[in-house]
């Protein structure tokens, strides 16, 4: 991590590819190197890009949870959080742009209740959202961190700011811009658009300080 542009072309052999909305492992790997905590959680799974990364660097002790059964089916909406860790690293969906759970969705089976990517309504997708930030915030040791990965998005002609419109919870300690590789909209021809397709995500870092 040189500066606070992220580049990442390539994710790494790291989860799975397939796994829509999944992320770069240089991103873990890099927080994972800079930071180096001693123990590490990551919320929001999803295809082991995380569990992968922890391995490769020799975290024998770290937790990787996702509703995914994959990794437990732990439900961050009703499940206790471990508590004491360094460093914990999330990536909610960002509200419904890609649907989890569900026949035809990326893990099939139901809906599940509290699949936050179920949300139809954005003030109500925020609240929960609120609601996970705090429970992981209260869940770190003192001067641990919680660094949380998550884009804007546009709906309908509407630009949502996920990063302006939740509360941040701990003192910022960094913010850092992670430019966006191969996503569906990138591939899409915006004929006569008249806005910008955001090529970004970003990635908030905040230290609990006392
Ligand atoms: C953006 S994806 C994470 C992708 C992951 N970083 C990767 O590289 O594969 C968001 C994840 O949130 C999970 N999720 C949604 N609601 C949840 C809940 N209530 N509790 C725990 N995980 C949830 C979904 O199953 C999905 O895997």
């Amino acid at each position: 991590m040189k500066n606070s542009i992220l580049s990442y072309p390539l994710r790494g052999s790291y989860g799975d590819s397939k796994y829509r909305g999944n992320c770069s492992g240089y991103i873990i790997k890099d927080l994972l190197e800079y930071y180096r905590p001693n123990t590490f959680l990551e919320c929001f799974a999803g295809s082991g890009t995380g569990f992968d990364v922890a391995k490769e660097l020799g975290y024998i002790n770290s937790i990787h949870l996702d509703l995914n059964r994959k990794f437990g089916s732990f439900n961050i909406m009703t499940n206790d959080l471990p508590k004491g860790f360094d460093l914990v690293f999330s990536h909610p969906p960002y509200w419904n742009i890609i649907k989890y759970s569900g026949t035809g969705n990326v893990w099939g089976g139901k809906v599940h209740k509290d699949d936050l990517s179920h949300i139809e309504n954005y003030s109500d997708f925020i609240d929960k959202l609120n609601y996970v930030n705090k429970k992981i915030f209260d869940s770190i040791k003192v001067g641990g961190r919680h660094a949380i990965l998550i884009g804007d998005l546009r709906k309908k002609g509407k630009y949502y700011s996920i990063i302006k419109d939740m509360e941040w919870y701990g003192q910022l300690d960094s913010h850092l811009i992670k430019i966006q590789y191969n996503t569906r909209g990138e591939k899409k021809k915006y004929y006569r658009n008249n806005f910008i397709p955001i090529a970004h995500e970003h990635l908030l870092v905040f230290k609990k300080e006392n």
